[in-house]
């Protein structure tokens, strides 16, 4: 296969001869020759406010990068996106997210689909099922109020609403307690029908393929677990605790769920890309439609931000260069993600759908294999956690990963000083990341606890810090539907500039495909009969153990 010349283009040849001449400057130094960095390398967009200070670039730097983008034709490809052009090329389709959070007006029509009109209609039947389910209008079969929502899904129709709905934990329903089951381990759906009560819960099945192995084997589980003998059910009562979100109406209807219980999306909508759609629909139940179009508002700001500000301004562009820059010239290979916000406990892995799953490709557009690195690894916990355990890596390991901090100014809780504590470690990391400690400080610092210098000299290069390490910090006055609907979109399009620099297909997913097809086989040979010599000898092997054990 021929390779896609990246690497030996003006814009990434200029950006490696600057590379080679600025790596040896560390941050402190930067720091220290220019005192303005904090005001020169920030930028506020719909509600977020980005501090890439502490990154190794200068004004020059930056000036390059832009011109990288605009080499690549950012401008123009971003424009193709919200246009409705069919830029997942592989699939032939549209990538039009940005559609699902746009208002009716101007309305965007492709190939003589009416979108806007489309999007609006099916935002007005979430408005009117999740007020009834919140106000108890609709009732279980029984005539009892619906206290449990169980979303069934994987991946997008999984992770979209799960690390919304804990995110906005502060807005939910008071009475409505929100589950959320994804593992095909039977253990994950077992422990939470012990949990609920038929008559009182209602199932959304969210696949926009309705075939995902599964989540149909969980939502077949959870069926047969209504009908089962002594719950006093019939298959008609299933229309009042089963629906579905998903693009394929002859699968929801072949499942036995009612077509005017399925709330519809299209595919121009890329799994990861759709807690917009009615894959948001656990949230709406969640928080109030309300809430919910709050939500979808913010992400329209980031939306409305990164289509008009110019390059130099442009919150998702500059994250998405700093990406790039840190991937292909300094060779970084992972990010890590820190929300100091305990209701983001799920974004990072959020994050690694939205990342990993885009722009883990090795190939461009036109099928050509990258002579550069694509997507870093994506990880992350909640900061202060991590703070405990792999920071230590992260400030003295012999790799170096940039790190986005994110954070709130105000929190939700009352409790008095737990806010700024938890401010004063995000802070505290960033800058212990940038300044490190030299052997000098450290010197000093055991010098004045009156070490022995015996013993100062045996622990200074384990008490010494090398420093350097880059970090981002996002903060938001507070983790409101608005904010965060903007965090969410933030990040798609940084994913979006990245792949347009990699010139790659980020929409596609052909990568998971494998999988799941030769699980299918085993699967068949796990329950049925065996075919000792399809494998290699150690899948056989395995294979036969299962066997042994399940018989
Ligand atoms: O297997 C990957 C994937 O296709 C993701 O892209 C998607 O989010 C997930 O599976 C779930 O797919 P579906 O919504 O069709 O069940």
């Amino acid at each position: 296969m021929s390779q896609s010349p990246l690497d030996t283009t003006a814009a990434f040849q200029a950006l490696h001869t600057h590379h080679a001449a600025i790596k040896d400057k560390s941050l402190r130094e930067l720091f220290a020759a220019d005192s303005s960095r904090f005001d020169q390398f920030s930028v506020s967009a719909a509600g977020l406010f980005l501090d890439y200070a502490k990154n190794n670039v200068t004004a020059d730097t930056m000036t390059q990068l832009f011109a990288l983008a605009r080499a690549h034709q950012v401008e123009a490809r971003r424009e193709a996106m919200f246009c409705g052009e069919k830029i997942n090329t592989t699939e032939h389709r549209a990538v039009l997210h940005t559609a699902l959070r746009a208002p009716p007006l101007p309305a965007l029509e492709v190939d003589g689909q009416k979108v806007s009109a489309e999007v609006h209609a099916v935002l007005q039947r979430i408005k009117i099922f999740s007020a009834a389910i919140r106000c108890g209008e609709w009732l279980g079969h029984s005539g009892k109020r619906i206290t449990d929502i169980v979303n069934i899904g994987i991946g997008g129709s999984d992770l979209g609403p799960k690390m919304v709905c804990q995110a906005l934990r502060p807005y939910q329903h008071a009475h409505l307690k929100m589950h959320f089951v994804s593992n095909v381990d039977g253990d994950d759906l077992d422990a939470l029908l012990a949990q609920v009560e038929p008559h009182s819960t209602l199932f959304v099945i969210a696949s926009k393929t309705f075939s995902t192995a599964e989540t149909m084997m969980n939502a077949h589980s959870a069926r047969s677990w209504f009908l089962r003998t002594g719950n006093e059910v019939q298959e008609s009562d299933l229309r009042k605790h089963f629906v579905a979100v998903s693009t394929n109406v002859e699968g929801v209807t072949a499942f036995g769920i009612d077509p005017a219980n399925m709330f519809p999306f299209w595919d121009w909508v890329g799994g990861r890309y759709s807690v917009w759609s009615s894959i948001g629909l656990s949230v709406a139940l969640a928080i109030g439609f309300e809430q919910f179009t709050e939500f979808l508002a913010g992400a329209h700001a980031m939306d409305n931000h990164f289509r008009r500000a110019p390059l130099e301004q442009n919150m998702p562009v500059i994250l998405a260069l700093l990406g790039v820059w840190y991937r292909n010239f300094f060779d970084y290979r992972s990010i890590s993600i820190a929300p100091y916000h305990q209701d983001l406990g799920n974004f990072p892995s959020y994050l690694q759908q939205l990342e990993m799953e885009s722009n883990g490709k090795r190939v461009s557009l036109d099928g050509r294999t990258l002579d550069v690195a694509s997507c870093p690894i994506i990880w992350g916990n909640v900061g202060t956690n991590g703070q405990h355990t792999y920071f230590q890596l992260l400030h003295q390991g012999s790799d170096i990963t940039p790190v986005d901090f994110i954070a709130t100014l105000t929190a939700s809780n009352q409790l008095p000083g737990h806010q700024a504590a938890l401010l004063a470690n995000c802070f505290a990391q960033s800058e212990a990341f940038m300044r490190g400690k030299s052997a000098d400080e450290a010197k000093v610092e055991m010098q004045a606890k009156g070490m022995p210098a015996d013993d100062i000299e045996a622990l200074l290069p384990h008490r010494t810090f090398p420093g350097n390490r880059p970090s981002n910090t996002i903060l938001m006055t507070a983790l409101t539907p608005a904010n965060l609907g903007a965090l969410i979109a933030l990040y798609e399009h940084k994913v979006f500039v990245q792949g347009v620099i990699w010139n790659i297909n980020s929409f596609d997913q052909w990568g998971v495909e494998l999988g799941k097809v030769l699980a299918r086989n085993i699967l068949s040979e796990i329950n049925g009969t065996p075919a000792p010599h399809r494998h290699d000898s150690s899948t056989n092997g395995l294979i036969e153990m299962a066997r042994a054990a399940l018989r």
